[in-house]
């Protein structure tokens, strides 16, 4: 049968949970963990959604990944709070925490909760903008497999270490950067491997430090750790990657030695003898309670003028708008909620793969 070029929004929801309930998610887990992985798709951010549900699944088969997600409280204060979330679901997880950072601002002003053994939690900007739901501002920040060198290093070293920060504004639309502080990730890379594309120069390096445009070979490479990602501003001092490679440390900081868990090769999800381990994750949470501070109408306002102050200046082509951080994911819901979410082979066979394994009973398109 032809595949079809896209999948409905529910027919996808519908999927993502049979699959977590097969592997024995619970079922309030599993509605968190699918709002992430939607909210990922729907915002058009492809590599994080149901792309990434077959790597969920195979950790949970493998023994790496807690089904049953914990959340134990080590350390709470007025306001910060220290978890362990002994290797379970990373969006369950971080959800809660977010959700306890949010509960600490409501009476402090401002929040921090660190998460150590944790796994993948899906895209950032999900948990601030929990926080700007309840009017309040919020930074979310993880760690995650080594695959970024250090400046002038030839060494996958750190993850591609996440930052996500959002407010509220006086729009629909709030302010969301939500960025790997790499120039590129792992997902990218994969993107234009299915579509046969070469990447651009600047993206990933080999051991001599030559630029990998391959997108095929870079993946045999990583594979091996024969190459890495650069920082954010790219290779050498020129272009200054040292500021990307700074920003991935910060993130590092905040979510591997604030919350007492491991870093480098503790997150490869190996051991020293090649063997399957979890991969002991760590997170860092702020939620700013935007009224300690100002009045918030105020705020909100401010923050609009602001982004349209941006958006509404001099462009280089009249052709090419200029964006705010978080504006084109807004505007890619509607349109993907009404046509579906894209489809590609590799994500047509691992879904095929799944129903078949796991025994699923929903009917697919295709
Ligand atoms: N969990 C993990 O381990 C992990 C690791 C890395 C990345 N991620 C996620 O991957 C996703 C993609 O990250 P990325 O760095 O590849 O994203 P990206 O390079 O596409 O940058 C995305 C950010 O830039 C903003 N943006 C895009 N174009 C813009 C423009 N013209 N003007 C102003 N702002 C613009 C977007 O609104 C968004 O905030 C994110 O959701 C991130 O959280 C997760």
């Amino acid at each position: 049968m032809q595949s079809p070029d896209v999948i409905s929004v529910e027919k996808l929801k519908e999927f993502m949970n049979e699959a977590f309930d097969k592997v024995g998610v619970p079922v309030d887990d599993r509605k968190i963990i699918v709002d992430v992985l939607i909210a990922s798709d729907l915002r058009g951010i492809e590599s994080h959604g149901i792309g990434r549900l077959k790597m969920y699944i195979d950790r949970i088969r493998d023994g790496i990944l807690n089904p049953v997600s914990q959340f134990e409280v080590l350390r709470d204060y007025p306001g910060t709070a220290l978890i362990d979330g002994h290797d379970g679901m990373g969006h369950v997880i971080s959800y809660k925490a977010m959700q306890l950072a949010i509960d600490k601002a409501r009476k402090t002003g401002v929040s921090a909760v660190a998460v150590r053994n944790s796994s993948h939690f899906g895209i950032a900007g999900y948990y601030p903008l929990m926080a700007v739901k309840e009017d309040m501002a919020g930074y979310a920040f993880t760690n995650a497999r080594p695959s970024i060198s250090p400046t002038f290093g030839r060494d996958p070293m750190m993850g591609t270490n996440p930052i996500a920060f959002a407010v509220p504004t006086d729009e629909e639309t709030p302010f969301c950067l939500d960025m790997a502080t790499s120039i590129s990730q792992r997902g990218k890379i994969e993107v234009a491997e299915r579509e046969g594309k070469n990447l651009p120069q600047g993206w990933a390096i080999d051991k001599q430090g030559q630029f990998v445009t391959d997108p095929s070979l870079l993946l045999q490479l990583f594979a091996k750790k024969g190459a890495s990602l650069l920082p954010l501003g790219g290779a050498g001092e020129d272009l200054a990657g040292y500021k990307g490679y700074g920003l991935a440390m910060m993130v590092e900081i905040l979510s591997s030695i604030f919350s007492g868990g491991p870093f480098g090769w503790g997150l490869t999800g190996f051991d020293e003898k090649g063997k399957k381990i979890p991969h002991s994750l760590g997170h860092f949470f702020i939620a700013i309670n935007v009224s300690f501070f100002m009045d918030l109408e105020e705020f909100k306002k401010s923050c609009g003028d602001l982004m349209r102050s941006m958006r509404n200046s001099g462009r280089l082509d009249p052709e090419q708008r200029i964006y705010t951080a978080g504006e084109k994911e807004v505007e890619n819901v509607p349109r993907i909620r009404k046509e579906g979410v894209p489809l590609n082979e590799t994500l047509v066979e691992n879904m095929q793969q799944l129903k078949q394994e796991l025994a699923m009973e929903i009917s697919l398109p295709f």
